[in-house]
């Protein structure tokens, strides 16, 4: 793992851009460029194919990234999405008082109150570690961007801080519109807005990124009847249980079967979206090794869940959340009838109401590429330069065309070659340069695939396509590289 090669390249290549970075960037924000975009867009694809579309009724919606006081309110952000501070008295530097104990003396606090963390920094001693000067006393932080709507500004309201409160205020709309029954989902796809206290790890912990989240409404007392669970439950999960976190154990592997047989987790429901978000990770390239769910400990569940398996994965920094999984029963629609006065129950077919329980899988989509960017960098000294291991169908480019040399009408017929796939798939035309420079530029982005057109070409109609994993070549007619591209896509590669 490299995070300095992955950083170098993907700002390099123009995957991510500092966010206004010639006024000198802000802090915690990043822009996608071109090969960013497609990239994303194909991840969000691959994930809506996975999640979306293989269970027959997840309902996708699009909602404000705005929302008023009241939403708020209502969901518990404004009371309790918050961090601790401290403020360097000296040098006034704002710190996030639980991460800078757990750095000081290795001691996790996560959950504590403000007036056991202050007492914590003065009993150690902690001082600041930019200019040593005395920490003032901790205090709470809301993490929410605050915004004012109208000409006049009094309409207080926030940048959401999650996608899921714009299901949660939706849900009576999308249930009558969908006629949906339970148990059905909803989910959404979009950014969100946290005002992080330090925004570090590159893309990792971010003041605006992307969410991809699913809340599955399910009957209270159904919660095992999972359709899907059999085709899952044997599927492997790494889970580090509260126990061996308490004792400094290990993460147990464990069926998701037997998981829910024992009761490490709350319900087959929750327990297929662990095993599909499994198999997911492991397809974008992360081993096994390097995923574990983790049980949060009561101190770190958010305010709204019973019970939640973070999906981690190990980063060169440690391991970090990719993915929440909350179990948030009744908490938000409940809130949500109290706080706005209306019925958001669902009317079952004997005419008896119910309030759902909500499962929540909720997937950081910066997070998520980044570790994916990791674990498929191969750094090849015998092939002289580093290339990117993505899979077909989220490499940004599925194929390069090039032609071998740009006289003797090669460019031409490369130009035809580009404009009969370019409807199709996404393709790049490159002619500058060496084509072992061409290689290079292709592999390092990902390409799956590179297709040279040579003299053979014009004379037969043949060009070579060249694997990205073994550099191997074959030949083949202009007629059949749209099918052979379309397996490349199926099967994830050439050969
Ligand atoms: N609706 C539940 C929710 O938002 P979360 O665990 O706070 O749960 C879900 O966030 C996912 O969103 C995380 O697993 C992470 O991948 C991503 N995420 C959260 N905060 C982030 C941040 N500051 N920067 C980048 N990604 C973040």
């Amino acid at each position: 793992m490299n995070s300095n090669k992955i950083q170098s390249i993907t700002l390099r290549r123009g995957f991510f851009i500092p966010s206004s970075e010639i006024y000198g960037g802000l802090a915690g924000f990043f822009d996608y460029g071109h090969l960013g975009v497609m990239m994303k867009n194909k991840f969000i694809q691959c994930w809506r194919e996975f999640f979306i579309k293989s269970v027959e009724n997840i309902y996708e919606i699009e909602t404000s990234i705005i929302q008023p006081r009241e939403v708020f309110e209502a969901s518990g952000h404004l009371k309790s999405f918050v961090d601790p501070i401290t403020q360097c008295e000296k040098c006034k530097s704002i710190f996030r008082a639980d991460h800078l104990i757990e750095d000081a003396i290795n001691k996790f606090v996560e959950g504590l109150s403000p007036e056991e963390l202050t007492k914590i920094i003065k009993d150690a001693g902690i001082k600041c570690p930019k200019c040593k000067g005395k920490l003032g006393d901790v205090r709470l932080f809301n993490l929410m961007f605050k915004t004012f709507v109208g000409p006049l500004g009094n309409k207080e309201s926030y940048l959401r801080p999650e996608t899921a409160q714009g299901i949660f205020v939706n849900f009576k709309r999308v249930l009558s519109a969908t006629r949906a029954k339970l148990p059905f989902g909803i989910a959404q796809i979009g950014k969100s807005f946290r005002n992080e206290i330090s925004p570090r790890h590159f893309i990792v912990r971010l003041r605006a990124f992307n969410q991809m989240e699913i809340e599955y409404f399910v009957h209270p007392e159904k919660l095992d009847e999972c359709e899907y669970f059999k085709e899952v439950e044997n599927v492997k999960l790494r889970i580090l249980t509260r126990e061996a976190q308490e004792k400094g154990g290990e993460e147990i592997v464990i069926t998701a079967k037997e998981a829910v047989e024992k009761n490490l987790l709350p319900n087959k429901t929750f327990a297929y979206f662990l095993a599909k978000e499994m198999i997911f990770y492991q397809f974008l390239g992360i081993p096994f090794e390097a995923l574990r769910f983790r049980h949060m400990l009561p101190e770190e569940t958010p305010h709204y869940s019973k019970g939640n398996f973070d999906l981690e994965v190990k980063f060169d920094f440690g391991w970090k959340e990719v993915v929440g999984n909350a179990y948030r029963t009744d908490y938000d629609l409940k809130n949500h009838m109290k706080y706005s006065g209306k019925d958001l129950t669902v009317t079952l077919d004997d005419g008896s109401k119910v309030i759902p329980h909500v499962i929540e899988p909720s997937f950081g989509i910066e997070r998520s590429i980044y570790a994916m960017l990791l674990y498929v960098l191969r750094e090849d000294k015998k092939r002289g330069w580093d290339w990117l291991d993505l899979k077909p169908k989220i490499a940004p480019f599925l194929a390069g065309i090039f032609p071998l040399v740009t006289k003797d009408k090669l460019p031409e017929k490369a130009r035809e070659v580009f404009n009969m796939l370019k409807g199709c798939y996404d393709v790049f035309y490159d002619d500058r340069g060496s084509i072992g420079k061409r290689y290079a530029r292709a592999d390092e982005i990902g390409t799956p695939v590179c297709i040279t057109i040579d003299y053979q070409t014009l004379e037969d109609d043949t060009v070579t396509m060249r694997d990205r994993n073994t550099t191997k070549q074959v030949r083949v007619k202009i007629s059949e590289l749209k099918n052979r591209l379309w397996k490349v896509l199926q099967e994830g590669k050439l050969f």
